[in-house]
């Protein structure tokens, strides 16, 4: 079954448009990696689909619900959460706080259900259990990855989105954010994955998107990306898989 629908979608932030009527979909189940150079697109696709940008129009659904148009807040509701680029967690509040605020869209929810969740994220990242109280200014890359993730499946989304886990992370805490976004999809999750990283991408992914400037150039699964000698050159550093 379709989870995400996406049809002739374009997106501008002003006058030109960012995003030139790209279709595709994701599966339930699936994890979809959507890849392309840096300016691509690829933030600003994350960004239509939780509505957060400004001019949006084509088919754009979750299941059989239309999300254009919807408020951001909606959109989480209906079950999309966004690990935005850059990770963006609270300098000032410990790891468990910046987690727990991912539920802030679960109205009613009972404290001990809230914690209960957050106990269960900290068996999903055991690298945090001892940064559990540790403020996020102190936290690495890795770690902030890590917690922005944890809150992001605080809102219990059945679609993932995030974009660029791996940037600015050493290749073996980029594995184990992959080995952990593997296991949440394991857990029942579907993920659309951003990422410049291809190669890193396509190890987890069933299907891939390739995005260049604002139109799909190319789908496939890993190994019809990786089969096709352009693709790999322009975006999988060349060299074939081992
Ligand atoms: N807030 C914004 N306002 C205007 N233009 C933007 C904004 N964000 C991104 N863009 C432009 O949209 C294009 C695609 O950006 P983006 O979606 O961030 O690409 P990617 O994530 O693939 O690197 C770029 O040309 C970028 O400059
Ligand atoms: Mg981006």
């Amino acid at each position: 079954m379709k989870l995400l629908d996406i049809e002739n979608l374009t997106a501008r932030y002003n006058a030109s448009d960012v995003l030139k009527g790209i279709s595709f979909s994701v599966e339930e189940g699936e994890i979809v990696a959507l890849l392309g150079a840096n300016g691509a697109g690829k933030s600003t696709t994350l960004r239509a689909i939780s509505g957060l940008v400004p001019h949006v129009s084509g088919g754009l659904r979750l299941g059989d619900t239309s999300l254009l148009g919807l408020h951001t807040e909606a959109i989480v509701r209906l079950g999309v959460s966004h690990v935005p680029e850059g990770r963006r967690v609270f300098p000032g509040l410990t790891v468990e706080e910046n987690i727990i605020l991912g539920a802030s869209n679960r109205k009613g929810l009972q404290k001990a259900v809230l914690m209960r969740e957050v106990d269960e994220k900290f068996e999903l990242f055991p690298d945090l259990v001892r940064l559990r109280h540790t403020l996020g200014w102190k936290l690495s890359g890795g770690q902030l990855q890590m917690v922005a993730v944890a809150r992001g499946l605080m809102a219990k989304p059945r679609l993932l989105l995030l974009d660029e886990p791996s940037l600015g992370l050493a290749p073996i805490v980029v594995q184990q954010v992959f080995d952990i976004v593997t296991e949440i999809r394991r857990q029942g999750t579907t993920v659309l994955l951003v990422e410049q990283n291809a190669n890193i991408a396509l190890s987890i992914a069933d299907r891939g998107y390739v995005l260049e400037t604002g139109k799909l150039l190319v789908q496939g699964t890993p190994a019809e990306l990786w089969g096709n000698s352009q693709i790999r050159e322009a975006y999988l550093g060349g060299a074939s898989a081992a």
